[in-house]
């Protein structure tokens, strides 16, 4: 069985999403983010701070390709990692990519409270989020797979990825 790739934009739930479906598909689990904390012994908003976002671009570029080696996994993707080092192109090539497009309102109400994602800090503004998401959407757009998630409840965008990998 290939790899899932959950893609998306900060806030999408990828990694509680990339959980439960692993749990459900009997398949492995990996959280880009939390692997590269993991390795550094640091947090990533510590990490942007002290060794700059290319560190943690190359670290996540590093982390890709050891895990197209694996099969059978859902895969957790940190809100830019497709988006730089052509990791997109590996992705796809490398198991099945699946876009989780939510609406700018509803990224904005999961956002404006955090204060962990370092590319948000001191952004709260929609437009700020509103102008990434518009420079990544493009690449966000060459997954294999889209699930537009705006009415749908948890559940509803689990059963819609369990049907993709189930069927394709
Ligand atoms: C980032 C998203 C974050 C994390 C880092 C950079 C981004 O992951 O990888 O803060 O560039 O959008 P989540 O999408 O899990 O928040």
């Amino acid at each position: 069985m290939p790899n899932i790739y959950l893609v998306g934009f900060m806030g999408s739930g990828k990694s509680t999403l990339g959980i439960l479906l692993s749990n459900r598909l009997n398949f492995n689990f990996i959280d880009t983010d939390k692997l590269i904390e993991k390795r550094n012994s640091m947090s990533i908003s510590n990490m942007f701070k002290t060794k700059g976002e290319l560190f943690f671009r190359n670290e996540e570029k590093k982390i890709i390709h050891e895990i197209i080696k694996l099969n059978k996994t859902i895969v957790s993707t940190g809100g830019g990692l497709p988006c730089f080092n052509n990791n997109i192109e590996t992705l796809n090539k490398n198991g099945k990519t699946i876009y989780l497009d939510y609406d700018i309102e509803t990224l904005y109400l999961r956002l404006k409270e955090d204060n962990e994602r370092p590319l948000l800090n001191n952004k709260f503004l929609k437009n700020d989020i509103q102008e990434l998401l518009n420079a990544r959407r493009e690449i966000y757009n060459k997954c294999n797979y889209t699930i537009l998630c705006k009415n749908l409840n948890q559940d509803e965008v689990l059963r819609e990825i369990n049907a993709l990998i189930i069927s394709k």
